[in-house]
């Protein structure tokens, strides 16, 4: 994809605001770690792995600001925590806080300028993921019957990450391997980030796509007209459930029902082997303004009660296979996954 999800320049970071697209494509402007914050919050930048490479970049610019006080280290905790609480689903955030967190206390107690180093390291760490996607991409290819007909969700694209995408990133590799696949994007209520941002991404390289309700699924597979389920996921437990967007388990249910096999795609930052289960991922709940309007437009009735949860939990059971930047991985997911997410890489 031609436009950039973030980049540094002069000491800022500016993140494609992503609630303006397809509109207009737009960034914003990044000077402290609160307005990196206040993005990830407001899904300026979303998507697992981005807001896990943003929140490194707004720890450079905290480390930035903490040199200014006299008690550097407890501001940069402090921010460090704040970050890691921008938005709890996606387990990529705290992951990258916590690897730059631990060389900059390895490195800082050597004397090195840590504000400088967590730059160098959020610049690595997004180099890394768009790396880690293409190998993903790669592997997960091969998984795509020729002129398969793929339901995706959400949006897990080059949009999502720093750079290729994941769910997207296996759809890319396949076309560029020569396979004339074709996609189905469901909307994904409320914020349609399928209709706003992955057809968007898709239609940019010519890689054909049909949009479709999320309740349009069901009747698409019994009639026969897809192949196969791909998403991305926020976090993958130990056992193997996944944590995705909302409306992703009754997508799996459904594949399920039609006998269509249900794959997710992820790299191994998305991988969490010290939540045993689906049932101790904190799922964040959002504004019911999200419902209850659409485009700013309010299309429910003033007062009405509205439960709102981003994501939902997809048991191990009906993933028929993970695509990991190692490796796809398969059921039984409790010792398959510790193979390739194994012990989290140590800091120099
Ligand atoms: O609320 P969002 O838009 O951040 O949710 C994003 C998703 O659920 C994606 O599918 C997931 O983060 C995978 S991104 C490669």
């Amino acid at each position: 994809m031609a436009i950039p999800t973030m980049y540094w320049e002069n000491g800022t970071l500016y993140l494609l605001d992503q609630t303006l697209l397809p509109g207009r494509s737009e960034y914003v402007a990044c000077r402290g770690y609160r307005d990196v914050i206040r993005a990830i919050r407001t899904m300026k930048v979303r998507g697992a792995p981005a807001i896990g490479v943003a929140a490194a970049y707004g720890l450079a610019l905290a480390a930035r600001e903490a040199a200014q006080v006299p008690d550097p280290w407890d501001r940069l905790r402090a921010a460090a925590e704040e970050l890691k609480n921008a938005r709890p689903t996606a387990v990529n955030l705290a992951w990258a806080v916590d690897r730059l967190m631990e060389k900059a206390a390895v490195r800082g107690a050597q004397g090195v300028d840590v504000a400088a180093l967590l730059l160098e390291e959020a610049r690595t760490l997004q180099a890394e993921d768009e790396a880690a996607n293409r190998r993903l991409g790669a592997y997960g290819r091969d998984l795509l019957p020729h002129g398969a007909r793929v339901i995706t969700h959400c949006n897990a694209g080059a949009l999502a990450t720093a750079g290729y995408g994941t769910a997207l990133g296996v759809i890319r590799a396949a076309r560029e391997a020569g396979n004339p696949l074709r996609v189905y994007a469901t909307e994904t209520r409320p914020l349609l980030q399928g209709a706003r941002l992955t057809c968007w991404e898709l239609m940019q390289e010519d890689i054909p796509v049909t949009l479709i309700t999320d309740s349009t699924a069901g009747f698409l597979m019994a009639r026969g007209m897809a192949d196969l389920v791909l998403v991305g996921a926020d976090r993958i437990a130990a056992n193997g459930d996944v944590a995705n967007k909302i409306g992703t388990y009754a997508l799996a249910v459904l594949a399920r029902e039609h006998g269509l096999p249900f794959y997710v795609a992820a790299p191994v930052s998305t991988v969490d082997l010290a939540t045993p289960s689906g049932a101790e991922i904190p799922i964040e709940e959002r504004a019911p303004e999200e419902v209850t309007h659409v485009a700013g437009t309010r299309t429910a009735p003033e007062g009405v009660g509205v439960w709102n949860p981003a994501f939902d939990v997809t048991p191990a059971r009906l993933v028929t296979a993970i695509v990991t930047d190692r490796g796809v991985v398969r059921p039984p997911y409790g010792e398959t996954l510790p193979r390739v997410a194994g012990p989290r890489e140590a800091p120099p």
